[in-house]
């Protein structure tokens, strides 16, 4: 049996732009995407967009745009911003599509004939922003008197036909399955939250609305339309070709490996998801991880107070690797982060150029200086040899561990680590020096570097794919040679190689004088 590995992002809703924070969250799945393929995993990367519901549906009145072709123009921004971020997803689903609302019809059929849905009125609070329902005591009173949700979205007393979910029957099968499942929800803390809400009681839930019309009918009452987070979750089964549960991608693929969302969405998916799920019958997913926010030099990202982080533009400033870099290693995975363009001049300039790229650098450059261009010979490695190449090879069971964990500031710190020890090494041994006195030890101690580089390239791959590339390229690694397969110790570089002129890789990034 393949080893399979299934992640998801959230679908992203496409009434705004795509800002830093969808760039943060692809990135992250991105990454273990293609963690997971270089270790040896058959992987699906399922993102997408957010297609329906009343936000978007008011979103194309005011742009004066028939929804369909709204969703679809805007839609295609999160594509290109998916093209542009080096994102590696096999699937991109949009919750317009054909396949996706047969999906939902069927999930609502199941959900039906297990007596798990019934019809209602609902009366009570609905945030549009956050296509939420809220209850009473859930909310906070402005000044004026304005009632607001806990993320701070304006709410509406709605009262209208729905169709109900009988979320009130699981909450001791939600408690157990967490007690069972105790991973499922990740960092524990995130845990503790949605552990609280479930223990605080589940009133049923709305899934259906009678007020606007942009969404998936609701089969057999098609005045209703089906709630948005009812329909936007499904898509994580659509995507392996739910309803048929029998064969392909859905036995292979299914339950999911990895939900991977932003904090503020994790109720939906840590409880409404899996209840749906159990109540139909199906399997919940293994692990939802909540991440942190990004605040813009110490403010909090908003429209309003027109602090968007553009993804296009800082790739454009800093470099699509460099980006890359800086958001994964800059705040421990799961926590709050905040962006600042001096963290990011400072990462770029100390941890890439400072560490990496000169380690890199001095190290191809020495070659082609003293060694015609071609890797050297080896003799006996010294115990100071063997220490900085064992510091490479344990490194790869390291980062498994850390991946597994989502662990990912915690991974590119652990291979700083050795790119720190590769550079004191340098200094220490001092091969320039060896030249003239002894340069077969010379050879050993850059054949040695060069393998400990080697390492690092290869386990850079998912965080800098272009980068860690090119620097393969330099070391003339084969492209097929290129997974961790080919970590040593049965795998090495092999002398008299041919080089290629060796290029540098992260450049200082120099401040311009106005900025
Ligand atoms: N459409 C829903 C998700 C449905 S999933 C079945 C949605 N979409 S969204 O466009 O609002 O995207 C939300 C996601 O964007 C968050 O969960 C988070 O992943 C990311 N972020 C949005 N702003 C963010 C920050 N300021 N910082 C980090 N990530 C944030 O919710």
């Amino acid at each position: 049996m393949p080893k399979r590995y299934y992640v998801t992002t959230p679908i992203y809703y496409v009434n705004d732009k795509p800002h830093i924070g969808h760039a943060y969250t692809t990135l992250a799945c991105d990454v273990l995407a293609r963690f997971k393929r270089l270790d040896g995993f058959e992987v699906k990367f399922l993102t997408g967009t957010d297609e329906h519901g009343q936000k978007m549906e008011s979103s194309a009145t005011a742009a004066g745009m028939d929804p369909q072709a709204f969703t679809d123009k805007m839609s295609r921004n999160f594509r290109d911003l998916a093209r542009f971020m080096n994102y590696s997803h096999d699937d991109f689903i949009r919750t317009t599509e054909e396949r996706h609302k047969r999906a939902c019809r069927d999930l609502w059929r199941r959900l039906e004939e297990r007596d798990q849905i019934y019809l209602g009125t609902y009366a009570g609070w609905y945030a549009v922003r956050d296509e939420a329902f809220y209850a009473e005591s859930e909310l906070d009173e402005g000044p004026d008197g304005r009632k607001t949700a806990p993320s701070g979205a304006e709410v509406e007393w709605v009262e209208e036909p729905s169709y109900f979910f009988r979320l009130s029957d699981w909450q001791e099968k939600l408690l157990d399955f967490y007690e069972a499942n105790p991973d499922f929800v990740l960092p524990r803390t995130r845990l503790n939250e949605v552990l609280s809400f479930v223990r605080g009681g589940l009133q049923d839930l709305s899934v259906s609305r009678t007020s606007f019309r942009w969404g998936v009918p609701v089969p057999g009452d098609d005045g209703h339309i089906m709630y948005v987070w009812l329909d936007a979750l499904t898509n994580y089964i659509t995507a392996v070709g739910y309803p048929e549960t029998g064969a392909g991608e859905y036995t292979e693929y299914w339950p999911a490996d990895l939900h991977m969302v932003g904090k503020d969405i994790l109720r939906f998916h840590a409880v409404y998801w899996p209840a749906f799920l159990m109540a139909a019958g199906l399997e919940p997913p293994k692990r939802v991880f909540a991440h942190g926010w990004w605040t813009n030099e110490g403010e909090k990202i908003s429209k309003s107070l027109g602090n968007i982080i553009d993804p296009f533009e800082l790739v454009e400033k800093y470099g699509l690797d460099q980006v890359r870099y800086f958001l994964l290693r800059e705040v421990p995975f799961g926590n709050d982060g905040d962006f600042s363009h001096r963290a990011m001049i400072g990462r770029i300039n100390s941890d890439l150029a400072n560490d990496y790229g000169n380690l890199a650098q001095r190290v191809l450059s020495m070659i082609n200086k003293n060694c015609g261009g071609e890797l050297p010979e080896y003799g006996k490695f010294t115990s100071a040899d063997k220490s900085l190449m064992n510091e490479g090879l344990r490194l790869y069971g390291s980062l498994q561990n850390d991946f597994n964990k989502q662990a990912f500031s915690k991974a590119l710190e652990v291979i700083w680590a050795v790119v720190s020890k590769a550079n004191l090494y340098v200094d220490g041994q001092a091969p320039w020096a060896l030249k003239k006195t002894d340069p077969k030890r010379m050879g050993t101690v850059l054949f040695a570097l060069a393998e400990t580089i080697r390492h690092l390239a290869i386990l850079t791959q998912p965080f800098m794919p272009d980068s860690s590339a090119r620097l393969l390229d330099q070391l003339a690694v084969p492209e097929d040679h290129r997974t961790f397969a080919f970590l040593g110790p049965d795998y090495m570089l092999i002398p008299g190689t041919r080089l290629p002129k060796p290029e540098g890789l992260f450049p200082r990034y120099q401040e311009e004088e106005d900025s």
